[in-house]
């Protein structure tokens, strides 16, 4: 969602607030700006609708020379996207940037417009800069003014505001949203993110929340919601480090969909013991499923897909009920908790707003609370009682890839090892479960080997309107993820169901007309699906079938098209067979020509509710 940067420099900041930007394009917006200050102090602001590119001719134009500066990519929540609903918003007195929604914004607007002041865009930042304003021309100083505008204002946000004059400061707070602290040599840096400081800084420092800063060329002075001034730990941040470029690759999706091998390695690695085949949880981590009574998951789109295959797998391999919800349903549907279960979010960016409130929930409850998160340096991350990650590196494109399956990789040796602590699962058990999934890599490596057959069969789904995806037991929820990637980047209309749900309604929608994606590796229930298949296939339904070679002999049907992986063990069939569900979706729209990495209408990161 919305990208923030600001910069207290030597120089002048302009390119490097642009440069920032850049860095959080990933992070899916409509329209950016900045706002430095001019040689008089007066505030100037650029803007521009859509992609950087425009801005960045604005500032090629005429390189504003101000050395304190702030910027910002901007998702719309309230108001169209827009130059006149581009941030930063600004008074004569002050401009700011934000991430989030105020809640109150109309009331205070109201306010505001009663003392006479006009607003110009249709946004709810807006009403800050009148409120800090107003403060300001009463006689407050910067400081005091954000002190006495920060109660007034609810919801979630992060703020970094710029000062008529004062080239000397800026100014932070975080409610909600995430903002960090970067510390360089004589220049200080705000940023929603650690990449948006990577240009300038490794050390970094995370705002709790209720925190406001002051930064100034020589530090930062962090304060509680209270108004005490309070310490927050300085770490050195790998992001400058973590490679963002696309490689050989046209888009950032296909270097990811390509990376699983590798990534997916990396995560087994984290934890798999490969000399003994046995799961080694993270070396910090004690906790036990042992005692658990009930896993409680909650997740939002993909990684709930990954939290809903986990199900499965907790309840198959370690007999642990399992209950999972979508975060934002979880969070309001008053579900009575256990102090006694544990509950578990899946998040890649670990600040998906409804996962941290329904974190957040479960916690105030008394649960203990574990994470499975790829960014570990997240408040979900932070605020959990244990953490998992997953080490797939910083994934740009907006559509999850390999985020997912490293929250697969993960969230079965989480099972696997759940299965050993409570006596599901013995030694020859765990064994073959971590042979399967030391194998794959190789055989994600093996099914990327589809992309041409894909390549071929995408340019005739591209016509198409609607399509359906099938799957049973672990491949229902990738049913569910390959209709989830079909929507967000080729903006193909597409339905995951459970095989066995077809002909409780869908199976209407059945006709010459409608490609119908099966997802059936030759596995216990495969016959089951076969069933479902010939319902398709009477109905004159065109079918797309992944599946292996035992499963292509044995349907006894004729598909439009077999995709056929390497044949594997069950349990990790949803890892392999996510690949060709992912590349069927990308070459579709890339066909389609949408905007494959930044498809429109998403953010990366939904920081919002
Ligand atoms: O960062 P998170 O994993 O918490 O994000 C959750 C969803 O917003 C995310 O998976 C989203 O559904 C992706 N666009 C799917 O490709």
């Amino acid at each position: 969602m919305c990208g923030i940067i600001g910069i207290v420099g030597c120089s002048p900041v302009a390119d490097r607030l642009a440069d920032s930007l850049k860095r959080l394009e990933y992070r899916g917006y409509d329209s950016a700006g900045i706002a430095t200050l001019e040689a008089s102090g007066a505030i100037a602001r650029l803007r521009a609708e859509g992609k950087l590119v425009n801005l960045q001719a604005l500032i090629d134009k005429a390189p504003p020379l101000g050395t304190v500066g702030i910027g910002h990519t901007r998702w719309a929540t309230h108001g169209v996207p827009s130059e006149r609903n581009a941030h930063p918003h600004a008074t004569a007195q002050v401009a700011v940037v934000h991430n989030g929604i105020i809640e109150n914004f109309r009331e205070l607007r109201e306010e505001m417009e009663g003392l006479g002041r006009h607003f110009e865009s249709d946004t709810d930042t807006e009403v800050v800069a009148h409120l800090v304003s107003q403060a300001v021309e009463a006689g407050a100083s910067p400081v005091d003014a954000v002190a006495s505008v920060l109660p007034r204002l609810k919801g979630a946000f992060a703020l970094a505001l710029l000062f008529r004059g004062r080239d000397d400061i800026l100014i932070g707070a975080r409610r909600g949203s995430p903002l960090a602290i970067g510390y360089g040599k004589g220049e200080m840096f705000l940023g929603s993110d650690a990449m948006a400081l990577a240009p300038f800084t490794s050390s970094v420092a995370y705002l709790e929340d209720g925190d406001w800063v002051v930064i100034t060329h020589e530090g930062a002075t962090i304060r509680d919601e209270t108004g005490e001034v309070v310490a927050r730990a300085v770490t050195r941040s790998n992001a400058s480090a973590l490679i963002v470029d696309k490689g050989n690759h046209r888009h950032f999706m296909a270097k990811e969909i390509h990376e699983q091998p590798e990534v997916v390695g990396h995560t087994l690695a984290r934890y798999v013991d490969f000399t003994s085949g046995r799961i080694r949880l993270p070396a910090d981590s004690d906790f036990s499923f042992a005692k658990v009574r009930r896993l409680v998951i909650s997740a939002c789109g993909t990684a709930y897909y990954a939290g809903l295959t986990a199900k499965y797998w907790f309840e198959r391999y370690a007999g642990l009920p399992v209950d999972i919800d979508i975060a934002s349903e979880f969070r309001y549907r008053e579900a009575p908790l256990d102090p006694d279960d544990v509950s578990l979010f899946v998040s890649q960016s670990g600040e998906t707003a409804d996962t941290l409130a329904a974190l957040r929930y479960c916690k105030a409850a008394g649960q203990k609370v574990a994470a499975v998160v790829n960014v570990m340096e997240s408040t979900i991350a932070r605020e959990s009682d244990v953490v998992f990650p997953t080490l797939a590196g910083p994934e740009i494109g907006v559509a999850s890839t390999k985020a997912f399956t490293c929250q697969l990789t993960a969230l079965l040796c989480l099972a696997i090892a759940a299965g050993r602590q409570r006596g599901v699962l013995d030694d020859d058990g765990e064994r073959s479960l971590v042979q399967a999934l030391i194998e794959i890599p190789r055989i994600m490596a093996e099914a990327l080997k589809v992309e041409h057959q894909i390549e071929g069969l995408a340019k005739s789904l591209s016509k198409v309107r609607h399509a359906l995806y099938l799957g049973r037991g672990t491949n229902f929820p990738l049913a569910l993820e390959g209709a989830l990637k079909l929507k967000e980047i080729s903006y193909i209309h597409a339905e995951g169901y459970a095989a066995g749900e077809l002909k409780h309604g869908p199976i209407a929608l059945i006709d010459e007309t409608m490609p119908v994606i099966v997802i059936a590796p030759h596995d216990q229930i495969f016959e089951k699906t076969v069933s479902n298949m010939q319902e398709v296939a009477a109905r004159g339904g065109r079918i797309i079938l992944m599946t292996d070679t035992r499963g292509a002999g044995a349907s006894g049907l004729e598909p439009a098209e077999t995709i056929i992986l390497p044949d594997m063990p069950a349990a990790i069939a949803p890892l392999a067979y996510a690949i060709p569900v992912q590349l069927l979706a990308y070459h579709t729209a890339v066909f389609i020509g949408t905007d494959v990495d930044q498809p429109r209408n998403l953010a990366k990161s939904v920081t919002v509710e």
